[in-house]
């Protein structure tokens, strides 16, 4: 068996996907606002060999339950939420090779200065910065941003397939290799020629610039990204790296990697791309006995309105219009279609009522949880790669740092010990330790196709 790959996944809010659990005594999330939190976490996950932390972030605030943002405030569901942006300099400085995954939303910023920031964080980390590229599903961060709403699901990915051609032209095109010369007796620090301007004038976006910063290790960060529908497949098999899979059933896991991997394919990447994780939380101790009991405490501190809170977000449905024993029943909106479809259509095994996919979902949102001793959930994972053909797993937290700490210290040795964990990181990029195939995005990518352009000119 290959390698399980593990990211830890938080967000720069309170009990980013355990609602209520900010109440537990060791729980640290509310800590979320300071640097400390953040830095003691990125050494953590380093010590457990983490590929990286991905960093969720909505824009908006997740006000579809009741029509008002008030349950969301009352149970800290996702709100406050800080830029997540700001902390990767922190824990960069404190890991040497802990990648970071952020999610930035292009719905609401230019590429131009958006290419930018990523650049600068390529440099700051040096070469570790990943961005999970998302288009938001709440129409409150439409709102915020001086729109009516949230343009149409399809809009948005036609949006955003065309933001990619542009943020791929200012990393890849603008600066040729070789462009920085630092010329001392000359006293040129740049060779003008070998810096292009970047024309685009597209059906959403126009630009006429050359991109601001200096190449940097990996020119584009490392790809990651979490759409799950038809669309979102289509979309993931010509841009993802990595994507970044939710569902309560291993099943629909298995289905959507098939799907993806067959158009990966199709399209000339290379085999095995894009890797995939699948959300999962894991709430171990030293025996069964010890983690059921782990289980059994955090369930006490569970709040139901707060996990529905965030399913109606994710969804586009208000679950505050529903009985706790009514069933969920599929409708086409322009939330997450791919959340919708696995609670509803995909899995005709499973018919979900309301108070079932809130406690559910209350610890681990729409991914999975499992409970147990080390040798128990190793066998849990290596089953679930086996039947699923996941690659490895982005794990959220019950109680923070703890649910990340049992796993660095209690599942990380089995693990290795059965040879399917990393024992050392390999040198270089976030790209190069994750593929180990270079700094740069691959030759069968579609964004290195500009490169091959701007190289093809080099005097
Ligand atoms: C596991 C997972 C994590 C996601 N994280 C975010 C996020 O942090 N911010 C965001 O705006 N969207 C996030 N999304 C939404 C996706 O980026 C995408 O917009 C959504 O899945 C709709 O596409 P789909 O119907 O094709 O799946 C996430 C989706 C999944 C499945």
């Amino acid at each position: 068996m290959a390698e399980i790959r593990l990211n830890a996944f938080d967000m720069n809010c309170v009990s980013h996907q355990a609602s209520g659990l900010w109440r537990h005594p060791r729980d640290r999330s509310a800590a979320y606002r300071t640097l400390g939190y953040w830095t003691d976490l990125a050494r953590l996950l380093e010590r457990g060999l983490f590929d990286g932390l991905f960093l969720a972030d909505v824009l908006g605030v997740y006000d579809v339950y009741g029509g008002d943002p008030r349950a969301a405030l009352r149970n800290a569901a996702q709100v406050p939420v800080n830029d997540p942006a700001m902390l990767v300099p922190a824990m960069a400085a404190a890991t040497a090779h802990l990648g970071f995954g952020l999610t930035c939303t292009l719905s609401y910023e230019h590429p131009y200065p958006f290419a930018r920031r990523m650049s600068t964080l390529d440099h700051l980390t040096d070469g570790r910065i990943g961005w999970n590229i998302v288009t938001g599903y709440l129409n409150s961060a439409a709102k915020g941003a001086g729109k009516g709403g949230q343009a149409a699901y399809d809009t948005r990915y036609e949006i955003a397939d065309e933001y990619m051609q542009v943020v791929y032209r200012l990393w890849e095109e603008s600066w040729q290799d070789g462009a920085i010369l630092r010329d001392v007796e000359r006293g040129i620090f740049i060779d003008p020629d070998r810096v292009h301007r970047i024309v685009h004038d597209g059906a959403h976006f126009s630009l006429d610039a050359i991109h601001l910063c200096e190449p940097s290790a990996q020119r584009t960060p490392m790809l990651y990204q979490a759409g799950a529908s038809t669309r979102g497949r289509d979309f993931a098999s010509r841009h993802a790296e990595c994507v970044f899979l939710a569902s309560p059933s291993a099943d629909i896991v298995a289905g959507g990697i098939a799907d993806l991997r067959r158009r990966a394919r199709a399209l000339g990447r290379h085999d095995g791309d894009p890797l995939i994780f699948s959300l999962l939380t894991i709430v171990t101790g030293r025996t069964d006995a010890e983690a059921q009991a782990k289980w059994e405490d955090y369930r006490r501190y569970v709040s139901l309105e707060g996990a529905l809170t965030l399913l109606s977000g994710w969804t586009g449905i208000d679950f505050s219009r529903y009985a706790p024993d009514d069933p969920v029943r599929h409708i086409r909106n322009d939330a997450i279609h791919s959340a919708v479809d696995a609670l509803t259509v995909q899995d005709p095994k499973k018919a979900w009522t309301v108070r079932e996919l809130a406690e559910h979902a209350a610890i681990g949102g729409m991914g999975t949880t499992i409970v147990g001793g080390p040798e128990r959930i190793a066998d849990l994972l290596e089953d679930r790669v086996v039947r699923t053909g996941v690659d490895g797993f982005n794990l959220a937290y019950a109680v923070t740092p703890e649910s990340f700490g049992d796993v660095v210290d209690l599942i990380v040795p089995v693990l290795q010990r059965r040879g399917i964990y990393k024992r050392a990181y390999r040198p270089g990029t976030l790209r190069e330790k994750v593929f180990g195939r270079g700094d740069r995005l691959g030759n069968d990518h579609p964004g290195s196709r500009v490169r091959c352009r701007a190289t093809e000119e080099m005097p």
